[in-house]
């Protein structure tokens, strides 16, 4: 049967969100037109990893960003190809970017009603060995159109309308939700459109599967090092678990809600705040995991009601199933 191998109800990314919006008559094609853009950026980004090695896109681009690294050419070029789509969508009015060190004010005559925060390009470390990397946004919505001020984006993650990623791996994925479950798409290189392949994506309750990056256990706070051990050598007579990391949040996050268990990017002695941001890093992610069955936690609070008070703030992260932050939640607790 020639509909086994090919799928031919095509549920694109753009049908399937104006069909979600529908409840929404007043904002969905605004809501619409600015997804498209963010969904041209991953397109181009995607195009450009994929010949990274052939079109001299490998390397340094040498500055050092904010957030003091070394910026790869393709963190800078992912960063402009960002700025662009989302300011000539005409629907944004302030864009937090990792790589730049102050908020983007949309000029008067380019104005929406949208604020985007995002990491253009994730996992730049594993740009030049040809690991998967990716790109994370979250959007948040102004009510009326006053002058955009640093305190529209300064707002609690749970106040994001949506949020989601683009992951370049294998093959390009876009995890997308808009506060109501989470939904996968895949890049169809031959029709240049992202394709449902996920729907209504749940993270198993309980997970097999930790991710940290251990080298920096000799740093770790009492639970993180707790819970690691529990993982490792299970106390309660349960199979051990498996260590996966690859050192690109949107892969590791990827797995994590496909195949449950946590990833964390816990404090520790050198960083107490951790080293993931909180806007564009931490927010989205919570808000997939949520949206997804899971939990997202600091180690002192639920992570979507964080505030943030400098827009490239960091924090402590656990996320994942929903049993497993629980146990981390546990040894937090019995701490104090
Ligand atoms: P970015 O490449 O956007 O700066 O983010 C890197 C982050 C994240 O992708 C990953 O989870 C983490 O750095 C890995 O850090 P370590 O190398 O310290 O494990
Ligand atoms: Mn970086
Ligand atoms: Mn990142
Ligand atoms: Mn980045």
């Amino acid at each position: 049967h020639a509909a086994d191998a090919h799928r031919t109800d095509l549920m694109t990314i753009t049908r399937f969100v104006l069909n979600e919006q529908s409840k929404y008559p007043e904002s969905r094609g605004d809501f619409t037109i600015l997804l498209n853009h963010i969904v041209l950026g991953c397109k181009f980004v995607c195009s450009s990893v994929n010949k990274a090695g052939l079109a001299k896109l490998i390397g340094l681009a040498g500055e050092i960003n904010i957030q003091g690294e070394e910026q790869k050419k393709l963190d800078v070029l992912s960063n402009e190809v960002f700025i662009k789509a989302l300011v000539s969508s005409g629907r944004t009015c302030i864009l937090v970017s990792e790589e730049d060190e102050d908020a983007i004010i949309v000029e008067p005559s380019k104005r929406g009603r949208y604020c985007v925060v995002f990491d253009p390009l994730d996992g730049s470390s594993n740009i030049d060995c040809g690991v998967s990397i990716g790109t994370i946004f979250g959007i948040y919505m102004v009510k009326d159109d006053h002058e955009p001020t640093l305190a529209d984006v300064l707002q609690p993650g749970k106040q994001m309308v949506a949020a989601g990623y683009c992951m370049y791996g294998s093959s390009c994925t876009l995890v997308l939700s808009t506060g109501k479950g989470v939904n996968g798409f895949t890049l169809d290189p031959s029709l240049g459109e992202f394709i449902l392949t996920h729907p209504d994506i749940r993270i198993p309750k309980k997970g097999k599967i930790y991710s940290v990056n251990e080298g920096n256990a000799k740093n770790w706070d009492g639970p993180t090092a707790k819970y690691v051990e529990n993982c490792k050598f299970p106390k309660d007579g349960s199979p051990s678990k498996s260590l996966r990391y690859i050192g690109s949040m949107v892969a590791d996050v990827h797995r994590t809600l496909l195949y449950g268990g946590t990833f964390m990017y816990p404090a520790d002695k050198k960083s107490p705040s951790g080293k993931l941001r909180v806007l564009y890093e931490v927010f989205p992610m919570s808000f997939l995991m949520e949206n997804a069955g899971g939990q997202a936690f600091t180690g002192k609070q639920r992570a979507l009601d964080l505030v943030p008070t400098k827009i490239h703030d960091r924090s402590p992260i656990f996320l994942g199933s929903y049993d497993d932050i629980e146990e981390i939640k546990a040894l937090y607790a019995a701490e104090g």
